[in-house]
């Protein structure tokens, strides 16, 4: 993980740009999911619609320890499955799945960072319902994106919201500053307690991450190296943007038309 990052305003308007672009990738693959399509499908629209906005992917051979080279451009995590799954062209989508699309990407020196679990056409009321407070709990925490609260504040409504709700959240893997590198300090995890951990300043960009499950905690890498899924194979629901500390409060880079509902 890099260092900590302070953005200037001229930064902050580069990182609008990359955010924009990011979210852009995040519509496009929207639109093309629906029962039949495969995840590898999917990988296909990202990479065009990257170079329809002359961005770099941030994922494709991307290392975190521990880990091989990231094989793709977005990850996508299909029911049980958290984070990190990998496009595959003999998975396809079926109704009743969610499925968590993952991008970011790189332009003019700066990254944007978001993902979305998107019903693939009607889910059951138990599935919408992980969807709706993972978002939810993703918004609760944005909110607490201003300067002078600190990382605990934004982590604390994460787990606040989504175990009132009966479910869990993720220990083991946890939101990050953005800016040149993908992966910044501070961590943000997705428990935390009010006023703890490193203090927000203006001009910080966090890449916030909502990872809930709609069942146990519990989660296990895959064969593969990457695939994260729960271990007591209950559904996860992962929502991640990007957002600006401000002077006047939060501002979300990545906003797109996939979150108004
Ligand atoms: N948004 C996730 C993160 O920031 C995805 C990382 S996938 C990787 O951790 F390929 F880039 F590692
Ligand atoms: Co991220």
């Amino acid at each position: 993980m890099h260092k900590l990052t302070i953005k200037n305003q001229r930064e902050i308007e580069r990182m609008r740009q990359s955010g924009k672009a990011a979210a852009h990738v995040l519509h496009r693959i929207a639109e093309a999911i629906q029962p039949g399509i495969s995840t590898a499908e999917l990988e296909q629209v990202a990479k065009e619609a990257t170079a329809a906005v002359n961005a770099i992917p941030s994922f494709l051979n991307y290392r975190i320890p521990e880990h091989p080279p990231y094989p793709a451009r977005i990850c996508v995590s299909r029911n049980d499955v958290v984070i990190h799954g990998i496009p595959n062209k003999h998975e396809k989508l079926h109704t009743g799945d969610i499925i968590g699309v993952d991008t970011a990407v790189k332009l003019g020196g700066y990254h944007g960072d978001n993902a979305f679990t998107f019903p693939v056409g009607d889910v059951s009321p138990q599935a919408q319902r992980l969807l709706d407070i993972t978002k939810a709990s993703l918004y609760a925490a944005i909110a607490q994106a201003k300067p002078g609260n600190r990382v605990g504040d934004i982590a604390s409504q994460l787990q606040t919201v989504a175990e009132s709700a009966g479910f869990s959240v993720i220990q083991n893997y946890a939101g990050h500053g953005i800016g040149r590198h993908l992966h910044e300090k501070p961590e943000l995890p997705c428990f935390g307690t009010p006023e703890r951990g490193t203090r927000l300043r203006t001009g910080m960009v966090l890449a916030i991450e909502a990872m809930v499950n709609a069942g146990g905690a519990e989660v296990e890498c895959l064969e593969d190296g990457w695939t994260i899924a729960t271990t007591d194979s209950s559904l996860s629901a992962f929502f991640e943007h990007t957002v600006a500390v401000l002077s006047d409060g939060p501002e979300i880079l990545t906003e797109s038309p996939i979150w108004i509902s």
